[in-house]
């Protein structure tokens, strides 16, 4: 009983230092939350570890409809154009300067669209990331608006500056794109020549 005691003592004790500590350091205001003061290595490798497992295990239950059809890579290069290269590099393009200053840095898409899984991405794109930076679109965007933009990065590794620049201009002729954020999108969604509607139908259940 003796010796519970003193390792009970002993964990409590120890708890409030650590706590004390800790509140310490918060309102000394001697954390660095500067954006060019990087995290240590180790912070790092656990921040990225969690989101990439958190992005994983949030997302497993998510169908990805068909993706890649031309038209919808058309639509999500309208989007991608307006909504994302304030902060991801487009294909053959310049990351902006406000990119370059944040931290963490928006990382290059093409290397996501090679690595992720389309449920991955398109979850990302519908929820955001806390304290990083990256918008949840899902508010202002639908289901298919956001489907097509996972197809565009989904297409991103085998795709050039040059391809992308004709599906952004593709967009704007045809007004593809156009009025579908901010108001819940469906702006085109019933033309009937989209193949994709057709996939994105049995998908919209699952965010129904
Ligand atoms: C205001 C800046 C900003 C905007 C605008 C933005 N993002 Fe991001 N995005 C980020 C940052 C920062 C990260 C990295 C988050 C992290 O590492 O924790 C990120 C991460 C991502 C990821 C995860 C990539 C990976 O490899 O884990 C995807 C996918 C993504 N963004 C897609 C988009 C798309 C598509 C758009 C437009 C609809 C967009 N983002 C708009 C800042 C932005």
């Amino acid at each position: 009983m003796k010796t519970l005691n003193v390792v009970l003592t002993t964990l409590v004790v120890s708890g409030l230092v650590a706590g004390a500590t800790g509140a310490g350091i918060i309102y000394s205001g001697a954390y660095n939350v500067a954006a060019d003061d990087h995290h240590l290595d180790v912070t790092y490798w656990i921040l990225n570890k969690a989101r990439q497992r958190s992005v994983a295990a949030h997302s497993a239950d998510i169908q990805a409809p068909e993706l890649g059809g031309h038209r919808q890579l058309v639509q999500g290069a309208a989007h991608f154009s307006e909504m994302c290269t304030g902060c991801h590099v487009p294909p053959g393009g310049q990351m902006s300067e406000a990119a370059e200053g944040m931290y963490p840095q928006p990382p290059n898409l093409a290397e996501s669209g090679a690595e992720m899984p389309a449920r991955q991405i398109f979850w990302t794109l519908e929820h955001g990331i806390k304290a990083s930076g990256m918008p949840a679109w899902g508010k202002s965007d639908s289901p298919e608006a956001l489907w097509a933009v996972t197809a565009l990065i989904k297409a991103f590794p085998n795709m050039s500056g040059d391809q992308y620049q004709t599906l952004v201009k593709e967009a704007k002729a045809k007004g593809i794109g156009e009025g579908e954020h901010s108001h819940g999108g469906h702006g085109d969604a019933h033309e009937p020549n989209s193949r994709h509607s057709e996939s994105t139908d049995h998908n919209e259940g699952h965010h129904a």
